[in-house]
């Protein structure tokens, strides 16, 4: 597995392998792995000749500035794990290298991200698109590889690839979870012993939401009994919980055809805050 921090020396590897009709598979990370990401990894394996995994923290998506700097930063094991997984290449550039000069491209995704992540985090899905851009342009991938944890994000992203016509195929990877229910999450390792053995809660209470919802409860009356469940949960701030339509993440107020609701929710559990959805 080669290891990369610049640009050209990035690029001029995959022109080999594009030389030589090797397909590519991208997967942008910010580190910290674990095996959610993998599972990113393992499906890019099948697919494709090359699997290429970007990790960069990407400073222009967050704006709190506490949650940049206490981000895991974990190089070194994050490039054992991906060695073992078979990844072909690591790009794992620096803030200068992918941002010489702070960009003043703005994106704007209109009702993307008006509600939920974007409301609660201002300006986080332009850094997003700004980065996930630069990669895709650096890369050229065939194919990239997101997952559904981050829901609004790879519908943001989605959207993107076809208003901006990337030439290329976005595959949405399920969400992996540890045993007891908990989506797996980078943030997740910043949880004191205690507010992790609370934190599988967030998954039943998506669940249960679920069956209520399918068995023809009123959503906004589930919306509302979540609201209080987390009230009286002692260590969580509820940030939102809330009933979309998974294509266009706008509220909705009764259940169309399969697959096109998403249960989403963040809350904060002591200092990290922890989303998770679920669809159906
Ligand atoms: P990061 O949080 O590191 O996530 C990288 C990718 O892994 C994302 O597509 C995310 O949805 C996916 N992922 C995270 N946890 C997962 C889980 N439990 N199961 C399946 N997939 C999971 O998302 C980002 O980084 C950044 O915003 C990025 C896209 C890299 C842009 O900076």
């Amino acid at each position: 597995m080669e290891v990369f921090t610049s640009i050209p020396s990035l690029k001029n590897f995959l022109l080999q392998q594009r030389l030589q009709n090797k397909s590519i598979g991208l997967i942008p990370t910010m580190g910290a792995l674990h095996e959610g990401h993998i599972s990113l990894i393992d499906t890019a394996k099948i697919q494709n000749d090359i699997v290429v995994c970007s990790i960069f923290v990407n400073p222009t998506q967050f704006n709190n500035p506490e949650d940049l700097a206490k981000y895991p930063r974990t190089l070194e094991e994050d490039c054992v794990m991906l060695e073992n997984a078979g990844c072909s290449a690591v790009f794992a550039p620096s803030v200068e290298e992918m941002y010489p000069e702070k960009p003043t491209l703005t994106i704007n995704f209109g009702l993307l991200e008006t509600v939920m992540e974007g409301a609660s985090r201002p300006g986080h899905f332009n850094g997003v698109g700004i980065v996930v851009s630069k990669l895709f342009n650096i890369v050229e991938p065939h194919r990239a590889y997101f997952g559904q944890k981050d829901l609004q994000q790879v519908m943001i992203v989605k959207r993107m690839v076809e208003d901006l016509s990337f030439n290329l195929e976005l595959i949405i990877c399920p969400t992996i979870r540890e045993t007891d229910g908990l989506a797996m999450s980078s943030r997740n390792r910043r949880l004191g012993e205690e507010e992790r053995a609370h934190a599988p809660i967030i998954y039943k209470i998506l669940l249960d939401a679920k069956d209520k919802i399918q068995n023809g409860d009123d959503i906004e009356e589930v919306k509302e009994s979540v609201q209080l469940e987390f009230h009286v949960l002692a260590g969580f701030e509820l940030d939102y919980f809330e009933v979309v339509n998974t294509k266009t993440l706008q509220p909705i107020h009764t259940i169309a055809e399969a697959g096109t609701t998403a249960l989403c929710i963040a809350t904060f559990l002591g200092p990290v805050r922890l989303i998770d959805n679920i669809i159906f």
